[in-house]
């Protein structure tokens, strides 16, 4: 064969993270011959860092309303299809071992390098090629057959796989891939945003959050119709932590976040109770037995009341209107730290033009789009990796 000459398989992956690895590995244990190109060093970085190194897998509270697409049925036959335990077993086959963390979020005891061993050798057993360090230049689509030129050659293939992820954290190699290739097909982008990203604030709000940056505090973080509670973390730029991510993939521009400090928990009530059982108590001690010592200053200095205050020169009203600050706090991000910081894009191949069931082109038979480069976003916790593996392998199941 001369150098020029393409290499030609059943089906070609762009992209080597969790959602290309896993669904070339079932394509590849069906019986097609696959290739997987990455312009990246190595394979699935992202599941490398994720889960802070443990990799947040999945989510046993698995449904199509933890996502958030255009169309929000979009996502059912997939997830049904591809669940939580069935990743699960696959693991066991593999010795992997999980726990539950918190709120159904099961991460791999083993860390995130196993599972991307696991990706690898699932890989290998379906015979699948893996090149990594590959520039992707052109794709192109004629008499049924695709081809994608790149720096190392062209390579064809009746079908095509799109797994190139979406723009977040574009140091580690995200790039706008799917959706050229996307949009050069005929389909619609829904418009891209940052998703599962801390915000930032400016002025007076920048100002106070920066002066007790590390601090967290249990909150309800309500915006764009969707409220979360978890803890929120005050940060040098604004506010991050779980529920902040979480209800910034629902908040648009311009719009305030309302929080409420320790849901559940009745401050005014408590705030009169140690007014009355220790009158002599100040401000400043009261609020710590809630919230941290300079969360509680803050919230005084923002409240105008000293902390030294004594509680029994606080009238009823006055505690009322400092717990109703806490509980009805509103605040106005000036934006979100990005793309650079960002869990997840949200937004991406609008699904109108894809199959749910096989998540093939409705405009190019043989094209595929899965994993975060589509149109449907997960809530943080282990619902993207979810949706990598189903979406996979939907998109296998068609070989
Ligand atoms: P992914 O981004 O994983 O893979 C895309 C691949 O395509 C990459 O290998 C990239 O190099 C390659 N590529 C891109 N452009 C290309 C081009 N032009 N040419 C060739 N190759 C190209 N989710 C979760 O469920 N649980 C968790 O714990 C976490 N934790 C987490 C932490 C952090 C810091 C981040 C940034 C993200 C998470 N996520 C997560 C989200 C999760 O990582 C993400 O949703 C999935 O990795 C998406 O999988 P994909 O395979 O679709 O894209």
């Amino acid at each position: 064969m001369s150098a020029a000459e393409p290499l030609s398989y059943d089906a070609i992956v762009l992209g080597a993270g969790a959602a290309g690895l896993f669904c070339a590995a079932r394509m590849g244990q069906a019986g097609q011959r696959v290739a997987v190109l990455d312009h990246a060093a190595k394979p699935a970085e992202k599941v490398r860092i994720s889960g802070g190194g443990r990799c947040n897998f999945t989510n046993l509270e698995t449904a199509a309303n933890r996502f958030i697409s255009q169309n929000p049925h979009f996502a059912k036959s997939a997830l049904a299809r591809y669940t939580p335990w069935d990743f699960t077993s696959l693991m066991a086959v593999h010795g992997l071992t999980w726990h539950e963390k918190t709120l159904g979020q099961l991460f791999c005891d083993q860390k995130s390098g196993a599972i991307i061993k696991m990706l690898l050798d699932e890989l290998d057993k379906g015979q699948g090629e893996l090149r990594l360090g590959t520039q992707i230049t052109a794709v192109t689509h004629a008499d049924g057959v695709f081809i994608v030129e790149t720096g190392a050659g062209a390579f064809t293939a009746p079908k095509l796989v799109v797994a190139t992820g979406g723009l977040s954290i574009p140091k580690m190699g995200a790039s706008g891939l799917a959706y050229d290739i996307a949009r050069q097909f005929g389909h619609d982008i829904v418009p891209t945003r940052a998703a599962l990203v801390p915000f930032v604030f400016t002025g007076a709000d920048h100002e106070d959050f920066a002066s007790i940056s590390g601090v967290a505090c249990d909150v309800r973080a309500a915006a764009g119709g969707a409220a979360f509670e978890e803890a929120m973390l005050f940060t040098h730029r604004g506010l991050s932590g779980p529920a902040i991510l979480q209800v910034s993939s629902y908040w648009q521009p311009g719009e305030a976040v309302q929080l409420t400090l320790l849901p559940g928990t009745d401050i005014a009530g408590q705030l009169k109770e140690t007014k009355q059982g220790r009158p002599m108590q100040t401000l400043a001690s009261a609020l710590e037995s809630l919230f941290a010592k300079r969360l509680a200053e803050l919230v005084l200095r923002r409240a105008g009341l000293s902390p030294t205050a004594r509680l029994a020169d606080q009238s009823h009203a006055t505690l009322d209107s400092l717990a109703a600050s806490l509980t009805a706090w509103q605040v106005r991000p000036a934006g979100t730290e990005g793309y650079r910081t960002a869990e997840v894009t949200a937004g991406g191949v609008d699904t109108d033009g894809l199959s749910s069931r096989t998540m093939e082109s409705r405009h190019v038979p043989g094209l595929h789009f899965i994993g975060e480069c589509v149109d449907v976003t997960g809530w943080l916790g282990g619902y993207n990796f979810q949706w990598a593996w189903a979406s996979a392998a939907a998109a296998a199941e068609r070989a």
